[in-house]
């Protein structure tokens, strides 16, 4: 049987930052393994300085490792070639401000070997994907957090990667904005693109990926599958529509009757509050 190559290949990866006023080095990433297979969402979570833009930048090639390899699709990401593959949307991404969104696209886009009717195409389909042919011609100067996301992700897919590495794609954007980074997300997958993504903001997470990282203090301290993670293994839902009040008291009379089971709860299921108000404002609009 042939192995699937997988797309990320992170094998106990260890960072230490030097400091000049401490003795023992900052230990950043302290033994983290991460595997990504093509076409999966992958999700590290941490709260800020946990180790999540140190291990996505030894994975590009950016840091050198203290020990511990990165590869991407096979490669060693110490060997240039590793980066042929990838797009990456930094955390606090630079742009010229006085170029715009056009103009920036077609810059990185020749950065890349780019050029003529080929780069025209590409910058026009990736305007239409993150939803800025209406500022196209804009100053990137006068952008929001939210389009300014939208076009580092356009950036990061110019030459069409496999994979695509965004650190914190959504901090500092609005629920609006981050909804749309998001839904283009769920978009990539959908093309097949992979994407390793990390974020301090637990709910992105869950919405997009399908594997979760956990990163605490430099250590992944969960992993898996984020259906097996959430899921509460010894409980079992069932969700109904206009319900009367006799039916709630015969589904209730059934568990009394059943050895083993018990009812832990009835009621409405909540919603979350970023939910209510991308709901209330969305009906607002109408
Ligand atoms: N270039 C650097 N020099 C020294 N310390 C660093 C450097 N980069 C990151 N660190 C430290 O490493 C730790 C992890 O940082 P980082 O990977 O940026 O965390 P996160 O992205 O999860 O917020 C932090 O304590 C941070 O201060
Ligand atoms: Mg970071």
């Amino acid at each position: 049987m042939v192995e699937t190559l997988a797309a990320v290949e992170i094998r106990d990866l260890v960072k230490d930052f030097k400091t000049s006023f401490r003795r023992k080095p900052l230990r950043a990433v302290d033994g983290v393994s991460i595997r990504i297979m093509p076409g999966e969402v992958y999700g590290l979570i941490g709260p800020n300085g946990s180790g999540k833009s140190t291990t996505m930048k030894a994975l590009l090639g950016l840091v050198a490792p203290t020990s511990g390899q990165c590869s991407i699709f096979g490669k060693d990401s110490l060997k240039v070639d590793s980066r042929n593959d990838v797009g990456f949307l930094p955390e606090n991404p630079y742009f010229y401000k006085h170029l715009s969104g056009v103009e920036t696209l077609r810059f990185y886009g020749k950065l890349c070997g780019l050029g003529g009717r080929k780069l025209a195409d590409r910058v026009g389909e990736l305007l239409a994907l993150v939803d800025l042919e209406g500022a196209r011609d804009r100053r990137i100067g006068g952008y929001s957090k939210g389009m300014l996301q939208r076009i580092g992700l356009a950036q990061a897919l110019i030459q069409e990667p496999r994979l695509v590495i965004l650190d914190e794609p959504t901090a500092g954007v609005d629920p609006l904005g981050s909804r749309q980074i998001r839904d283009l997300i769920l978009k990539l997958r959908e093309r097949g693109i992979t994407v390793f993504l990390c974020s301090h903001l637990l709910e992105q997470v869950q919405e997009v990926c399908d594997h979760v990282g956990i990163i605490f203090q430099g250590r992944m301290i969960r992993e898996g599958r984020l259906d097996d993670l959430i899921a509460i293994e010894d409980q079992m839902e069932i969700v109904l529509r206009n319900a009367s009040p006799e039916l709630i008291s015969k589904i209730a009379a059934l568990v009394k009757d059943a050895p083993d089971a018990e009812l832990v709860r009835t009621g409405k299921p909540r919603t979350t509050l970023e939910r209510l108000f991308l709901r209330e404002i969305r009906d607002e609009e109408r």
